[in-house]
């Protein structure tokens, strides 16, 4: 392991827990954070003599793995991920004949474990990546790609921070868990500098934001409150108390459920080709 990251640390997924795959699978199938848009416009790939497939890094339940195999109908498809849980999960819900899940901790795997991939999807995983290792992260899925392959990386920004009006008595805390909780909330802006600092070219970047105002309101209600119960563990250590981790919970969701409130993240879908 290099100097830079043993200062730079090892942090582990903030929302680990075998019930992570419910909650992945549930946010799926929610307007805002359904695979349709992340998987559109995706460029198409020649046929290969030679080992050819995509790579959904990071693939949490499979789900992505899945629709990438549909979308590639000749092609052989990995979902990775390093959670030995959720690959054993994925496996269980999605596994054919042209996917195969591995796991793999994309930051750690030395070079001789790479293979090389024609096209390379990622979603929702950068934001999981410490700061100082989000280069490294893109550099290895690049290392990760042939000549003339694609990439395209997907994250949003603005989770926890976006809440309006935002309740006063949590800014300090808020401040806290941003810096220590161990998620990037603004890494979807980030994506477009990583690909150009790694040498990917044809740069698009689309923007897509996702509202919840009204009776959409109660859609990310109900997904903050598992992402709440499954990072309760962490925001316990960087709050200092159970108690203090509850009660942040429990106003930042009054928040969002007091008339006229609005969350507002920004979706970063980035394509690149090498
Ligand atoms: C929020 S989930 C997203 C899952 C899926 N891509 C989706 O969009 O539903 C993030 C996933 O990234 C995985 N992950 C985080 N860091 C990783 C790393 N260094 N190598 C491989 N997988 C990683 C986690 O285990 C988790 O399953």
């Amino acid at each position: 392991m290099s100097t830079k990251k043993v200062s730079c640390g090892s942090r582990n997924y903030a929302l680990e827990s075998p019930r992570e795959f419910d909650r992945l699978e549930k946010q799926s199938s929610f307007q805002g954070y359904s695979f349709d848009e992340d998987l559109a416009d995706l460029p198409d790939l020649a046929e290969s003599e030679h080992v050819a497939s995509v790579l959904d890094a990071g693939c949490g339940s499979g789900q992505g793995t899945q629709i990438l195999s549909r979308l590639y109908p000749t092609h052989q498809v990995t979902g990775c991920d390093r959670s030995e849980i959720r690959v054993e999960q994925a496996r269980r819900k999605y596994a054919q004949d042209r996917i195969e899940f591995r796991v793999s901790n994309l930051l750690n795997d030395p070079p001789a474990d790479y293979l090389t991939h024609q096209g390379i999807f990622s979603r929702f995983v950068l934001q999981h990546i410490e700061q100082c290792l989000q280069l490294d992260f893109i550099q290895g899925l690049y290392n990760r790609l042939t000549p003339g392959g694609w990439m395209r990386v997907v994250d949003c920004d603005g989770l926890l921070i976006n809440l309006s009006p935002f309740p006063p008595d949590l800014m300090s805390a808020t401040q806290k868990l941003t810096s220590q909780i161990g998620v990037d909330f603004m890494a979807g802006r980030k994506i477009p500098s990583l690909f150009r600092s790694v040498g990917l070219t044809q740069i698009t970047c689309k923007v897509v934001p996702l509202v919840f105002f009204g009776a959409k309101m109660n859609q990310e209600i109900e997904l903050m409150k598992e992402r709440f119960q499954l990072t309760l563990p962490r925001m316990i250590e960087v709050l200092g108390s159970l108690q203090n981790a509850q009660d942040y919970q429990d106003r930042y969701l009054e928040g969002m459920a007091s008339p006229g409130s609005i969350v507002v993240y920004n979706k970063f879908i980035v394509t690149g080709i090498k």
